[in-house]
């Protein structure tokens, strides 16, 4: 057969349009779905595989009324534990737990609010229950059908390549024509975060498993150092959700948890009874001015800007020019604690205010000194000020 010029250039451009471009557009829409790290809750943290479309339910009605959904926090995510059998066209069905999942979803949508769920691009997920292998399209296309906006894709020990299979969920997704968060969850494997976006995720996971106990949880949190320049707008370096309020560190080690999440620009993903939450809890969770350094636009993640020993000092630069600084002490004792502003790239005199006590401290030079806590945090946002005017020789 003769192919002619024209014709030939149509079928490069039509190449050229699948191959690239159609990829290129379907990553700049998965990239708007979170611009600034996602807020929200999920299910697997506190209550395992024990949930039922009633659990979300309260959890979704506690969002709101407890003043998170003010702050920023919108996802209410079903982890593993929903699934039943798939039916005779391989259609996945939800188990007895959730007798109708589009009607949980138009729920969870009736309060502003967003629902997630769980699959595995292997044949059983980590909990045992079903997975999506060789169904990827079938379970988008469910997915979306229910009203779904977000979609955590854990691995569980998958046959072959992890990119392969992330993208074939992807694309599958791309199809459904309904935005879903992409959330690869895969313990860190292979360097994730330098694959994680072009594979249409929107946060992967950089570690295995979270605990609710101070060494877990700090043993994650202060190794993120060097994976600031794989974070940004619409794809960020997930360190796992959060512990806090589950009982199994005080407030100064959750103060630390929030703190340390948030300079690290982290899915901001509770993992607590939204239900039953001390008015401590309440405060961690919602602090705005927190909340401000985690979802700042610039999207930069902090990074360790001095240690000494167990002593950390960790900074994040945010939109308007200032810097959130945390002063992480790691010792089982309260001592003493000095940020250097050279550190952080201040000249001279900077505004300083604590974000946990929400006040602001004053002006200081050079330098700005607190006592820290055991296992505790100051969370301090500092603003260069303009240095004065010299006066007139007189
Ligand atoms: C893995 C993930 C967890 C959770 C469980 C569910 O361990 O890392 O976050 O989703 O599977 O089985």
């Amino acid at each position: 057969m003769m192919v002619t010029a024209g014709a030939l250039s149509r079928r490069v451009r039509l190449a050229l349009l699948v191959v690239w471009v159609l990829p290129a557009l379907a990553r700049a829409q998965s990239a708007d779905l979170a611009r600034t790290p996602p807020m929200g809750w999920s299910s697997w943290n506190h209550f395992g595989t024990q949930i039922s479309d009633a659990t979300l339910r309260v959890q979704a009605d506690a969002m709101v009324s407890n003043g998170m959904q003010a702050v920023g926090y919108v996802y209410v995510n079903i982890d593993d534990g929903w699934e039943g059998q798939r039916d005779e066209h391989g259609a996945m069905q939800p188990n007895e737990h959730f007798p109708d999942m589009k009607a949980l979803a138009d729920y969870v949508h009736g309060k502003g609010l967003k629902l997630g769920i769980y699959s595995s691009p292997a044949a059983k997920t980590c909990a045992g229950f079903e997975g999506s292998l060789d169904h990827e399209e079938q379970d988008a296309q469910r997915y979306a059908a229910w009203g779904v906006d977000f979609l955590k894709y854990d691995w569980c020990g998958a046959p072959g390549d992890a990119k392969a299979a992330y993208s074939k969920m992807h694309d599958a997704v791309q199809r459904s024509g309904r935005p879903m968060v992409y959330s690869l969850s895969q313990s860190g494997m292979d360097r994730v975060w330098t694959w994680g976006a072009s594979v249409g995720g929107n946060l992967w996971r950089t570690s295995k498993d979270i605990a609710d106990n101070y060494d877990r949880m700090s043993i994650i949190g202060f190794s993120q150092n060097g994976l600031e320049r794989f974070a940004g707008p619409g794809h960020w370096n997930d360190p796992d959700m959060l512990e806090i309020g589950n009982g199994g560190m005080n407030g100064d080690e959750y103060r630390t948890h929030m703190s340390l999440w948030s300079l690290l620009a982290a899915p901001l993903i509770a993992g607590n009874d939204l239900t039953k939450m001390t008015p401590e809890t309440v405060a961690i969770l919602t602090n705005a001015d927190v909340i401000a350094v985690d979802q700042d636009p610039a999207g930069l993640q902090g990074a360790r800007v001095a240690q000494e020993g167990p002593l950390e000092m960790w900074m994040k630069p945010l939109a308007d020019g200032s810097k959130a600084v945390g002063l992480f002490n790691r010792t089982a004792f309260g001592t003493t604690m000095t940020v250097t502003f050279a550190d952080l790239g201040i000249a001279e005199t900077a505004a300083v205010r604590d974000l946990w006590a929400r006040k602001d401290l004053g002006s200081f030079t050079s330098s700005f000194t607190s006592n820290v806590n055991a296992h505790g945090v100051v969370l301090v946002r500092i603003r260069p000020e303009a240095a004065p005017t010299p006066s007139p020789a007189s």
